[in-house]
């Protein structure tokens, strides 16, 4: 199977780089605007194969979709990252035309891939992609949710180191649906276990709060820190929602779709477990939210209808 990723940025190449390790797709091409950019990180990927031992072939072009032709899977990183007190939705303005050029560039030469959208805002830009590929909904993804529940689930552990347990991020399980958006995100707290053990029954109020808190901004906490925002954990998630349609492993996972009456809402994309096979977004999985959960994930469907309100401007 052969992949394509777009834009050759710290994420780009994140994604690049774990689809490479874990040796499944037979080829990967990089593709950016910047010369030499893509072939530099490309090669540089190629030269860890013998060490860690796969066999994909990673390409790094500039500019060249040719190359990116028959691709199943395209993901779509492009555009520029937020800066330390920056929302992802300041970058509308930029990414907008971008991803959208992208798209139409990618999909010529791939009329089947699914896309997956990386780029933020990126409920909107997964809005955007959706609506000017008219591509059935099933094959315009976002990737949110996997980074963000793994983001609450790294928090959670932590709480629970806190209150005496000794949990690490594969002890937890937690999911986190709604729009992409430090204010926004839903950490489904009601959900959320320690080896089946539900983390309401062993943390304390005050902790749960934290570790959703943190959740929540666990983007910005990155970007103030690092002085752009992450990629480790972006580009792993982007990967593994590859893997789940290039394995046609029908996963259970938290993203980014287009809702058409799902959750009472139509016309907006936004992020629900679904789950993930070589169809891509296969099935919606409705859950009844706890009262409180409800209300933050339509607070979080308002924001991500202001956010798809401005994608006119953006485009002008
Ligand atoms: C993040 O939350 C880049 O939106 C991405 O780190």
């Amino acid at each position: 199977m052969k992949v394509t990723v777009v834009g050759a940025g710290n994420v780009g190449a994140t994604v690049a780089n774990v689809l490479a390790t874990k040796g499944f797709a037979s080829e990967i091409v990089l593709i950016d605007i910047k010369e030499g950019v893509s072939e530099g990180k490309a090669m540089d990927i190629m030269q860890t194969a013998h060490m860690l031992n796969f066999d994909t072939t990673v390409t790094g072009v500039t500019n060249d979709y040719a190359a990116t032709a028959g691709s199943q899977v395209v993901v779509v990183t492009s555009g520029i990252p937020r800066k330390p007190g920056m929302s992802r939705e300041d970058l509308i303005g930029t990414n907008a035309k971008i991803v959208k050029s992208v798209v139409d560039q990618a999909l010529k030469y791939s009329p089947d891939a699914i896309f997956v959208i990386i780029s933020n805002p990126m409920d909107a830009m997964t809005y955007l992609t959706l609506k000017d590929s008219k591509l059935p909904r099933n094959r315009i993804i976002g990737q949110g949710g996997m980074l963000d529940s793994s983001r609450f689930r790294y928090y959670l552990a932590e709480a629970l180191k806190k209150a005496g347990y000794p949990a690490t991020p594969t002890d937890v399980d937690g999911m986190v649906i709604g729009g992409h958006s430090d204010k926004t995100m839903v950490p489904l707290v009601s959900l959320a276990t320690y080896r089946g053990i539900p983390v309401t029954e062993l943390l304390s109020e005050d902790l749960i709060k934290e570790a959703v808190e943190a959740t929540k901004v666990g983007g910005a906490t990155l970007t103030k820190l690092l002085g752009t925002s992450a990629w480790y954990a972006p580009g792993a998630a982007a990967a593994a929602l590859v893997e789940a349609i290039a394995l046609d492993a029908k996963k259970l996972i938290p993203c980014c779709v287009y809702l058409d009456g799902e959750y009472g809402e139509k016309d907006l994309c936004i992020g629900v477990p679904v789950v993930l096979g070589k169809d891509g977004m296969e099935k919606i999985v409705e859950l009844k939210l706890a009262g409180d959960e409800k209300a933050k994930f339509d607070e979080s469907v308002a924001a991500a209808r202001d956010t798809n309100s401005k994608l006119g401007d953006a485009l002008k």
